[in-house]
């Protein structure tokens, strides 16, 4: 197939996704021309494009399918590609993995602003300082942070495995005592969850008056999720109704909801239940955007009000600049990327 031909059928394939969704679908021809010229340097520069699962439509579909999805799911595809250039559409510590695990490629991200509340709030030392409080437990780190974190740290874990990971930390380390780092609430989750295991999960905030959340779950709370579950008649454990939430929404939400995960995961509920005909998703609202493309029978309960201010930072606009000029890379200290790839590694080792 010829390049025009390529760019023809991306284009296709696009506004077909869209189609389900009558307002994505007027913003893409608003913007078709805008597109058409980022898809072309996609293809001639062979850009490698993953895209997180919070990326407005228009972004979102950029990237093909397999190269869309959650946290675990991209690090994954990231460390299997060949091309020169990868460009992340997500946050930075997203784009930051990806470089760590692909240190001689030019990892591009549109803007090098889009943060994270969890990444900010603890440096390399506050880790240290855990692990002499209570020696001998493994850290595991949420990727939600910086490459100086993980490279203190025993294992990266992310919210699709986050579970799995604590639980495997403690049989190698042959303890029930385990540090997660850095999210308190997802921490107070792990530790829930975990009970019948008899691991204790220590996070910030447990023991201590330190504390780091998602400056977007942290603000649902159980009582929006009953007011959510009376205003569109969606019941408890109710076959066409669901409400799914995020890991790192606060214990009381998740308690309420039908089910918690990733968003990849969320997204994975939806196929295994063809009966919903409603969803709320405690989340980052373009996730429901992303997923009503897919699930054109589904109605999707929305609050946007409610969305990630740094994935909002990636827009077609920066996207193209970044494309055109090569520039906002990603760059991370190769000392501290090395130990930080040891922490990536053991995860995505454990199936
Ligand atoms: P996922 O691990 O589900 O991709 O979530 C990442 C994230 O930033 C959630 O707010
Ligand atoms: Fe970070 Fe929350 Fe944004 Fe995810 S949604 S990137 S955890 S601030």
């Amino acid at each position: 197939m010829n390049a025009p031909q390529v760019l023809q059928n991306k284009l296709e394939q696009m506004e077909k996704a869209l189609r389900n969704t009558p307002d994505q679908h007027l913003d893409f021809k608003a913007k078709r021309d805008l597109i058409e010229r980022i898809l072309q340097l996609i293809e001639e520069k062979d850009v490698f494009v993953l895209g997180h699962n919070y990326m407005e439509p228009l972004v979102y579909l950029l990237s093909g399918e397999q190269e869309r999805g959650d946290s675990l799911g991209l690090a994954q595809r990231a460390a299997e590609t060949d091309k020169p250039i990868i460009l992340f559409d997500g946050v930075r510590f997203m784009a930051e993995t990806a470089k760590i695990l692909n240190p001689e490629k030019k990892v591009l991200i549109a803007d090098l602003e889009a943060g994270c509340s969890l990444a900010e709030p603890f440096s390399a030392d506050v880790v240290k300082e855990y692990r002499e409080r209570y020696p001998g437990a493994p850290v595991v780190t949420y990727v939600n942070s910086y490459a100086d974190i993980k490279a203190e740290s025993d294992y990266c874990c992310t919210s699709a495995n986050g579970y799995k990971v604590v639980l495997h930390a403690a049989k190698e380390y042959g303890v029930d005592r385990v540090i997660f780092f850095p999210d308190s609430l997802m921490g107070a989750n792990l530790q829930y969850d975990l009970k019948d295991e008899g691991i204790e999960v220590i996070y910030p905030g447990k023991e201590d008056d330190r504390f780091a959340a998602c400056e977007v779950h942290e603000k649902f709370t159980a009582q929006m999720m009953r007011d959510i579950r009376e205003q569109y008649d969606m019941p408890k454990n109710a076959e066409h109704t669901a409400i799914l939430a995020h890991w790192e929404c606060p214990p009381e939400v998740l308690e309420e909801a039908d089910f918690h995960g990733s968003t990849t995961q969320m997204g994975k509920y939806l196929e295994d239940h063809p009966k919903l005909q409603r969803v709320y998703l405690a989340t980052e609202c373009e996730m429901a955007a992303n997923l009503a493309m897919e699930y054109p029978g589904i109605e999707f309960v929305r609050s946007c009000s409610l969305f990630c201010q740094h994935m909002r930072k990636i827009t077609l606009e920066k996207i193209l600049y970044s494309l055109e000029n090569e520039v906002y890379e990603v760059d991370v200290d190769p000392t501290i990327a090395k130990r930080a790839l040891v922490a990536i590694n053991r995860m995505l080792e454990i199936k």
